[in-house]
């Protein structure tokens, strides 16, 4: 796994408590993921998740990705929990405004350790976030302690490809995406397996190099006012924030990023 030093929790909150934060919802949506809607079925379909079912999301955000599980797979229950009270507060006031918040509740906690009891769920649900996460194995641990035995650890991450990242990439790639770390195929296999998890499918979903495409030309061909107003109209940052996200297209386009799906049933 590459690591950088420096970067934790409190750098993810600012990012997601600001304009940053902003910008990746202007891109991507109120579901801060790659593939949106496509990328939420594709999960749930791969691990059945079913009318009924109570699950936890950790780190929800907004809460996009639990209105999409109650509307469109009748999930009855969802637990989202997230360590940022702005996007929390956002997520509260949409799914109230949805008619959703009698069968959406947020907790505000770091995923590490939840407070939640345990076995509490059917599923627990991630969608490219978890790569935020400083301590990998705990987080782990936590999905693993909240499902009961037989139910699934279900989640897709932005994780190093099979080219490899250099020391010099994994660097700059880390410290713009203020990621501490970003796992492997084989590292969050492991790590599932350690926790009692029955690792089911573990692969590249293949849509890393389409979306950074799309994106890329949303902000360049699109959304370049829209981009600049929430930075204070400061051309130079967001010629610099270009640079970078060519370097990440870069990367995509070579597999030494890409975007992972697991899903593990819990077995003891
Ligand atoms: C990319 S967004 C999540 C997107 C969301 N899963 C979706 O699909 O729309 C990342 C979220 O992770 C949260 N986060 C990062 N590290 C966390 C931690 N250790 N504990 C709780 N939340 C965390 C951030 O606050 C942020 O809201």
């Amino acid at each position: 796994m590459k690591s950088i030093p420096g970067i934790g929790l409190s750098d993810v909150q600012k990012v997601y408590s600001g304009p940053e934060g902003e910008l990746w919802e202007l891109v991507m949506g109120e579901q801060i993921h790659i593939g949106g809607f496509v990328s939420s079925m594709d999960l749930a379909e791969k691990a059945q998740i079913r009318q009924g079912m109570k699950g936890v999301d950790l780190c929800c955000c907004n809460g996009a990705g639990m209105r999409f599980l109650v509307r469109f797979r009748g999930v009855a229950k969802m637990t989202g929990v997230d360590a940022t009270p702005k996007v929390i507060e956002h997520g509260r006031r949409r799914c109230a405004d949805e008619g959703l918040a009698d069968r959406i509740e947020f907790v505000h906690a770091d995923v590490c350790d939840t407070g939640l009891p345990s076995e509490c769920a059917d599923f627990v649900w991630g969608e490219d976030a978890w790569c935020y996460v400083v301590d990998k194995p705990k987080l782990i641990a936590e999905a693993a302690r909240l499902v009961h035995p037989g139910g699934v650890v279900a989640f897709t991450d932005w994780v190093e490809g099979p080219t490899g990242l250099t020391d010099a990439e994994a660097e700059r790639f880390l410290r713009f995406m203020k990621f501490p770390n970003v796992q492997n195929i084989q590292g969050y296999s492991q790590l599932l397996a350690d926790n009692g998890c029955h690792v089911a499918l573990a692969e590249d979903t293949g849509r890393f190099p389409v979306y950074v495409d799309l994106y890329l030309d949303m902000l360049n061909k699109q959304l370049t006012y829209d981009a600049l107003k929430i930075i204070g109209f400061d051309m130079a940052l967001l010629e610099a924030m270009g640079k970078e996200m060519m370097f990440m297209r870069e990367l995509a386009h070579a597999r030494k990023i890409m975007q992972a799906i697991f899903v593990a049933p819990k077995t003891r």
